[in-house]
């Protein structure tokens, strides 16, 4: 059967773009980069992403167009009767772990749809946001509802829906944002919070800095579990991978720097502490949106399309999961999203419950959704994207790689591919994941 493809080039990197951007660039990001001193963590975070996301990303794409098979697939077809095709399967894996915990984030997202109706400049939003997330039915009924959607977007077919949706989607969270940012830059005491975000303080790097940046890197760029192998495979041969991975990594970037700008300005006027954790996005730009007129028309629009990102990156991350029972085990699509979409529904009661009935729990001092983050990103992405790049420059080959990479492009690369995905990535990658387990534990 002829495979479907992405109907243009832009239509690949909007859907690319809509896995990459979502929960890490607008929650994730701002708290990581709270907790890690601001600008001095940004500025390894950027390196992070060109000297490894950007590569792996290359890798992921040309290697997904080559093969045209879901991640299990095109390990089988380049290596089979090998045990590559685990590396797919573990990233199978990721997808599932990743999104049963993203989607309970995204329910917070989304009951401050209807929340935002109700803030005032009085509002007390962190005592709103630990209630919130410390509560029952609300979060389980969001949680249920998100992972609906993402199951309804896959079970009819991924190709079209995506498309269209993030083409009207960027524009407008780009925006917002924009209004956010000159409300929070402006608001009394911002200057502060633009000095933690812009200016490095070179003395509070460690290695934590590097293992949280590169782990967040990997999560952004939705690397290292067959996401963008997936979405590769449906892209034409006519398009350029070096320069659509550009645009996809541009994209992905610049929402969250915006993301920063809008919140740690707003931070530290309203006196909130940059190191507050998963709930900085959900407490600061609730009580910016208050200080701007039409704040709460904005604040609905702008955690809608909160949600909205978020659903076109969990349905790259059911893709995966769903794609892989249809080409290995011939299931029915339908069958396969609304069977594995429940499964990872349950899977995620856990962290959801992590803030009451299990709030006891604790593994090496983190909490259930801080478990499910840390396992993710800093054990299963990096650990796949490790093989990944060693699969990519050592087994399939660099000049496969860049015979892919380098179609239609124009600009050509090579010797820097091989010198980063052989050696560079695999090593410093592994070194960060040694280090950081060594640490944690
Ligand atoms: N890149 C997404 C984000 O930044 O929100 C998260 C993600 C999507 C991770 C898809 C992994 C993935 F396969
Ligand atoms: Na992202």
């Amino acid at each position: 059967m002829e495979r479907e493809n992405w109907t243009s080039r832009l239509g690949f990197i909007l859907a690319a773009s809509g896995s990459a951007i979502g929960l890490g660039n607008i929650w994730r990001f701002p708290f990581v980069t709270g907790t890690n001193g601001g600008a001095i963590f940004i500025l390894i975070y950027l390196a992070s992403i060109l000297f490894i996301g950007y590569p792996i990303l290359v890798s992921e794409m040309s290697f997904g167009r080559f093969t045209s098979k879901n991640p299990i697939g095109a390990f089988k077809k380049i290596a089979p009767k090998t045990a590559w095709p685990w590396v797919g399967a573990l990233g199978v894996l990721s997808g599932f772990t990743i999104l049963s915990y993203y989607s309970v984030v995204a329910g917070w997202g989304m009951a401050y749809i209807v929340k935002s109706i109700n803030f005032t400049a009085e509002s007390n939003f962190p005592a709103i946001f630990s209630t919130h997330i410390s509560s029952l039915a609300e979060p389980i009924l969001w949680h249920g509802i998100f992972m609906f959607l993402t199951i309804a977007v896959i079970g009819a077919g991924v190709v079209n829906g995506i498309q269209r949706l993030v083409k009207v989607l960027m524009p407008i969270l780009f925006v917002i944002m924009f209004l956010l940012i000159i409300r929070s830059v402006t608001l009394e005491g911002a200057a502060a919070g633009l000095e933690f975000y812009l200016k490095p303080d070179f003395s509070a790097i460690t290695f934590q800095t590097f293992t949280d940046a590169i782990s967040q890197a990997f999560f952004t760029l939705s690397l290292g579990m067959g996401a963008i192998i997936t979405y590769g495979s449906y892209l034409s041969e006519k398009e350029s991978i070096n320069e659509s991975a550009g645009y996809v990594l541009i994209f992905d970037t610049a929402v969250a720097l915006l993301a920063g700008f809008a919140i740690f300005p707003a931070v530290f006027a309203f006196g909130l502490d940059p190191a507050s954790g998963p709930g900085l996005t959900f407490i600061t730009l609730p009580a910016v949106f208050t200080q701007m007129p039409f704040g709460i028309f904005f604040s609905v629009i702008f955690f809608l399309l909160l949600t909205i990102a978020a659903l076109t990156s969990s349905i790259s991350m059911l893709e995966v999961v769903v794609s892989f029972l249809i080409d290995e085990y011939n299931w029915q699509r339908k069958k396969a999203s609304y069977l594995m979409g429940f499964l990872i529904f349950l899977v995620g009661i856990p962290p959801l419950l992590g803030y009451s009935s299990f709030s006891n729990f604790s593994f090496l001092g983190m909490d259930v959704l801080d478990t499910y983050d840390w396992f993710s990103n800093y054990i299963l992405l990096p650990g796949c994207g490790i093989l990944t790049s060693i699969f990519v420059g050592h087994i399939w080959g660099i000049e496969n790689l860049t015979k892919e990479a380098n179609k239609n492009s124009r600009f050509k690369m090579g010797s820097i591919y091989a010198l980063l995905l052989k050696y560079i990535v695999p090593a410093v990658v592994l070194f960060m994941m040694i280090f950081n387990i060594y640490q944690t534990v």
